[in-house]
């Protein structure tokens, strides 16, 4: 089993869009998939047709409630979404932060540090699964180094402009303790996203972030990925000639994914 995180702290740059498409890919390629949103704002779950009133994440993080209790099968017509189950948000995971102060003499004593949360309850369901892929919130919070520390490979979805490029140095910095401190073997990929291909600038960006970092294909600003998710479908189904397509194949061949 593989834990794929899909982290920026930026806010929209195409999280949720990489998650989605990815969850769907691995899935219609025959894989057992665990989608698990931990942003708020719950766009993944709702991309998903899934929508609760109260999410139990928290709850399942400390301990309280089992996995069965929080994890849901996705809706869907086609048959590859029977292979896909999501634990899903509601805004009530902004609690999140003020039940860990609260619980936290409890967590010590029975899941040490707060960071491993996650990972520790991942551990316990791993075998049932091909790949786990967690959603984040565009914030450097408790969700997001949960993500990271439970996670063997986090793709970073980025957008070709300044502040975006900016921005990655603060996530990089995270990056780097968690992987000194709890996560020795953790990888990142930088996926430009959105992108604007006859834009002059951003190809000057691209280059220079591609200086600095290994990065794979980029994903264009198209239409018919606005339309992926407004339909609720991946790019694969919206027909052969949708442009978005060739990109995800090349970036999911990139990837080995
Ligand atoms: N390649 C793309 N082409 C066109 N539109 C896109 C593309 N990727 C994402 N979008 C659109 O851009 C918006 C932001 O994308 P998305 O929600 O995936 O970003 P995010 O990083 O998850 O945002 P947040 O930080 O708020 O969670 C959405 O409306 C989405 O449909
Ligand atoms: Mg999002």
């Amino acid at each position: 089993m593989e834990v794929i995180t899909i982290a920026n702290n930026k806010g929209g740059v195409g999280k949720t869009m990489q998650c989605f498409q990815l969850a769907c890919h691995l899935a219609n390629k025959g894989n057992k998939i665990l989608v698990i949103d931990l942003d708020s704002q719950a766009n993944l779950s709702s991309t998903f047709g899934v929508q609760i009133q109260r999410t139990l994440i928290p709850e399942w993080l400390i301990g309280d409630v089992d996995f069965e209790d929080v994890v849901v099968q996705v809706e869907g017509k086609e048959d590859f979404y029977k292979n896909i189950s999501i634990i899903p948000s509601s805004r009530h995971m902004a609690n999140l932060s003020k039940l860990l102060i609260l619980s936290e003499a409890e967590i010590r004593k029975s899941a040490g540090r707060k960071e491993r949360l996650l990972k520790n309850r991942i551990d316990k369901i791993k075998e049932n699964y091909d790949y786990v892929i967690i959603d984040t919130p565009p914030m450097l919070g408790d969700e997001l180094i949960m993500a990271l520390v439970a996670a063997d490979k986090v793709l970073i979805p980025t957008q070709a402009q300044d502040y975006s490029i900016d921005g990655l140095e603060e996530l990089m910095d995270t990056f780097e303790i968690i992987k000194e401190t709890e996560n020795p073997d953790l990888e990142f990929s930088i996926i430009p996203s959105m992108v604007n291909r006859r834009r002059k600038i951003e190809q000057q960006r691209l280059h220079e972030l591609s200086q600095s970092f290994h990065i794979t294909p980029s994903i264009r600003n198209l239409v018919n990925m606005q339309e992926s998710i407004s339909t609720k479908r991946p790019i694969f189904l919206l027909g052969k000639r949708a442009r978005g397509r060739e990109d995800y194949e090349a970036l999911w061949e990139a990837l080995d994914l």
